[in-house]
């Protein structure tokens, strides 16, 4: 029994400018059996070199997007990469299993409290509701959708907060169980 591989996707628009997305992502590069991938740096004419990307997801039993909460939603270099790379007849539709039964992984930071996220809250609704377009689109392509690590607050949390919530991403990326068969 092989253990589990994991690929980091990191998708932030600008990472020298990032705080949280870019301690996490400096957190987790020793750790065996993850590659990170930076989106940003894939894509410099905004277009992704297809065949690459999908041969890094069949190398792999686990997908993290790793990324902060942009307009509800993902930032646009992952919607991108969505478009490109999660195509008909290798993600979805007829022959399109390549993706059947890896485990999908969110790892995302807001700017709004967790206390925002909710039907009285100032954003309405539960990030639960919000991520369902995700969840979606997990299920259409086989992946198996984990719990999210959110990190809310992300402009407040301090250095000790972000540290512990480093660890916690850490041990997630060190838990997931082996792979069978691989
Ligand atoms: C263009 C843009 C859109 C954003 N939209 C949201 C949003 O819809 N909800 C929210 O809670 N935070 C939003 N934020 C705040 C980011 O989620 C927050 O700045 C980010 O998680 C911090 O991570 P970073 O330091 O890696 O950039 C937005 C920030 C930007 C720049």
């Amino acid at each position: 029994m092989t253990p589990q591989r994991t690929l980091v996707l990191v998708a932030h628009p600008d990472l020298e400018s990032s705080r949280i997305t870019a301690h996490l992502t400096s957190a987790i590069m020793d750790l065996e059996h993850v590659t990170v991938h930076d989106l940003s740096a894939a894509h410099p004419d905004r277009q992704f070199d297809t065949a690459r990307e999908q041969e890094l997801l069949r190398g792999h039993d686990t997908i993290v997007w790793q990324f902060p909460w942009h307009w509800y939603s993902v930032p646009g270099v992952l919607k991108e990469w969505m478009d490109q790379v999660l195509t008909y007849g290798f993600a979805y539709g007829t022959g399109g299993d390549a993706l059947q039964g890896k485990r999908l992984q969110l790892v995302l930071s807001t700017g709004g409290p967790e206390a925002s996220y909710a039907e009285a809250g100032y954003n309405r609704f539960t990030m639960e509701e919000l991520l369902r377009p995700l969840d979606a689109t997990a299920h259409l392509c086989g992946l198996e959708m984990a719990e999210p690590l959110i990190l809310h607050s992300a402009h407040g949390v301090d250095s000790d907060g972000l540290e512990r919530h480093t660890a916690r991403y850490r041990e997630l990326l060190s838990a997931v169980p082996a792979a069978a068969g691989h």
